[in-house]
């Protein structure tokens, strides 16, 4: 199982409908299919490395209503130990998810609820939690300087920190430089660093201006194109692995960012880390949902043996 994973982040219900084109403004029309799972960026990313058999931990916040037992019971069939505070002032979020029909392709409105109270007093509160981890990692759902109380605590015991910066903000100068891995995808590169990223090339050009910031490795996630891995002395471009026709891109992100957590959690070097991670993501987008498309370790394993 290798060492501790903790992961900052939130959990929402995910309500997904499927239709061939999003509704105009003050238009309605109808839909193919509704479905109601679990998600939430941090939430996925905890679920994925929990199936592959990491020892994960969660920290966030819920509402005391269904879908704070949504979680809980997405947690334990994960085997994912959580650090909740209840929070009964307020709700356990959702996400509204466009799914295009024809492309599997997204579009989403989340609204973290009480995970949008997450604060500093929170963090210094788990400090021994996030100390004792051997990996941590966060994302940007929660408020920003949470993330970065929690990113200072982990560097400063010396944990290996990813930060996966979605979705896409405007980031203090401050919190690159105590990221051991920053993940951001296509999308997310622009924002943080203002140049256009649609190739390999532009993605490299941009993971070097933020190796200049003060990140030790970026890894770009470039969708179908697989992850680009960029540091000082490395830069290498993995392909996707492909596991079978895409069925819904969504959480992708969130399997890619919890395989590379396992990997490394187990000591394993950072490319072979991203091919691991790879195979994850490649696995979930064949199959509907989020949290609830994440593989087991059997099954990537069997990918990347056939894969080679
Ligand atoms: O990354 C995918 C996730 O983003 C979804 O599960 C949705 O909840 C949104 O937060
Ligand atoms: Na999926």
């Amino acid at each position: 199982s290798g060492k501790p994973v903790v992961i900052l982040g939130v959990f929402v219900a995910d309500t997904a409908y499927r239709a061939d084109r999003q509704p105009r403004m003050g238009e309605t029309i109808l839909g193919n299919s509704f479905k109601l799972g679990p998600g939430g960026k941090g939430s996925n990313q905890a679920v994925a490395a929990g199936k592959l058999g990491a020892d994960v931990t969660f920290l966030t916040r819920l509402g005391v209503d269904p879908f704070a037992d949504m979680a809980r019971q997405t947690w334990a069939g994960a085997g994912v130990k959580d650090a909740v505070i209840d929070t009964p002032e307020s709700y356990t979020g959702a996400a509204y998810i466009f799914v295009e029909e024809t492309t599997g392709n997204n579009a989403i409105i989340v609204s973290p609820g009480a995970a949008m109270m997450i604060s500093p007093a929170d963090i210094e509160a788990n400090a021994g939690l996030i100390s004792s981890a051997g990996v941590f990692v966060t994302q940007l759902e929660q408020p920003i300087d949470a993330a970065l109380r929690a990113l200072e605590i982990a560097r400063g015991a010396g944990v290996t920190t990813i930060l996966n910066p979605a979705p896409a903000a405007k980031l203090p100068d401050r919190i690159y430089t105590l990221c051991d891995y920053l993940t951001p995808n296509e999308t997310e590169t622009e924002e943080l660093t203002g140049m256009k990223v649609s190739s390999i090339d532009e993605a490299r050009a941009a993971a070097a201006s933020l190796i200049e910031k003060g990140v030790g490795t970026v890894i770009v996630t470039l969708g179908d194109k697989g992850a680009l891995l960029h540091s000082k002395n490395r830069s290498e471009h993995v392909p996707v692995v492909s596991a079978g026709p895409v069925v819904e891109t969504t959480g992708a992100g969130d399997a890619f960012n919890g395989g590379l957590a396992a990997s490394l959690s187990r000591g394993v070097e950072p490319l072979q880390a991203v091919r691991f991670a790879c195979a994850v993501a490649g696995i979930s987008v064949t199959r509907p949902g989020t949290a609830p498309s994440m593989p087991t370790l059997q099954e990537v394993e069997a990918l990347l043996a056939q894969a080679t």
